[in-house]
């Protein structure tokens, strides 16, 4: 099987050229890649890209992720978020290609406490939500062959994400204030990785799986919650820390260019269902993920 994968760098993008390798042959790009356009700002050199490599499967772990920013280009995030993303489904419906994609719970208005299932009414309160909603319906528009994953709150090992900031700042500073009125699950890019190799396996012998699904680690935090695990954990590893107070604080307490909505839990049992596959305690990723942190040394 021949697989094109967009964003190969990304936190999702990274694991997936680790869990996709058993499927088949992966032609991997980015924005820096020469052989292939993989810049989500040029929608015909990456359409262009799919013609070439004529995949079975493309997977699109591209996007303009940086929420506060994107307030302030919301044509630059379309265009990367939406466009190039549209322009690609007509090629893999071309092609006959099946289509990954990934979404987000800022497709939501965080309203309520139910977690959201596929069906509820979308209102984005925020430009990165906007274009990511637009990039879904692109894709279903275009592409019969699409599976599309809503998540949330995503991390992983590599690069920069909430725990390592946190274990930085307790480092330095004895009082820590965050916010504990945003509920969601943080949700490994190992975990979505892995979850999309599953489900693609479905997908490739049962094409009436094609839809959208959440697919979020199991059970519901806040960033409070979440900091309060880290540092725990970080204790027990005796990590040494500075911090002595955790202060929890509304959303208010914090006013960012994007509004983010309170309530990002999603519901997944469409997923867990549909791929018969269960979905993990979001405490044991992020568990997994800070003792790897702790044990890794520097040669
Ligand atoms: N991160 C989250 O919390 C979160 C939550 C919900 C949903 N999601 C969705 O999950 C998916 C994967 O996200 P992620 O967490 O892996 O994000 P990420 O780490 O920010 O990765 C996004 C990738 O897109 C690349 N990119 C940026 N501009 C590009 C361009 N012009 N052309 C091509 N690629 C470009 C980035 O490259 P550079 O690093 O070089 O800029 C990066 O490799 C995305 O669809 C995202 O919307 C993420």
């Amino acid at each position: 099987m021949n697989i094109l994968l967009f964003g190969k760098t990304g936190q999702v993008g990274w694991e997936l050229q680790r869990a996709l390798a058993p499927l088949g042959t992966i032609t991997a790009v980015d924005v820096q890649s020469e052989d292939y356009c993989g810049n989500f700002s040029d929608p015909e050199g990456v359409a262009e890209t799919v013609r070439r490599v004529r995949p079975d499967v493309i997977v699109n772990a591209a996007a303009h992720t940086a929420v506060d920013k994107a307030e302030n280009e919301r044509e630059f995030a379309e265009l990367l978020n939406a466009t190039s993303v549209a322009a690609i489904a007509k090629e893999a419906q071309a092609l006959g290609a099946w289509l990954v994609h990934y979404s987000t719970d800022y497709v939501f208005p965080g309203t309520g406490d139910t977690p959201w299932k596929e069906t509820d009414a979308t209102a984005p309160l925020n430009v990165y939500g906007e274009t990511k909603l637009a990039g879904e319906k692109a894709v279903s528009e275009h592409c019969e062959k699409h599976l599309i994953f809503r998540t949330s709150w995503v991390y992983a090992g590599k690069g920069n994400n909430f725990a390592k900031t946190m274990l930085r700042l307790a480092k330095e500073r004895p009082e820590l204030s965050v916010i504990n009125d945003q509920f969601g699950a943080p949700t490994g890019a190992e975990l979505l990785a892995d979850c999309t190799a599953h489900a693609l396996r479905v997908a490739l012998h049962n094409p009436e799986v094609a839809g959208l699904y959440h697919l979020v680690a199991s059970g519901t935090t806040t960033w409070y919650d979440y900091a309060a695990l880290v540092f725990n954990e970080a204790k027990e590893a005796g990590i040494p820390l500075a911090i002595e107070t955790l202060k929890a604080v509304p959303t208010t307490a914090y006013p960012t260019p994007a509004r983010r909505p309170l309530n990002s839990r999603l519901n997944t049992e469409k997923f867990q269902h549909t791929f018969n596959l269960v979905l993990p305690a979001w405490d044991n990723g992020v568990k997994r993920m800070l003792n790897e942190l702790f044990t890794t040394t520097t040669i």
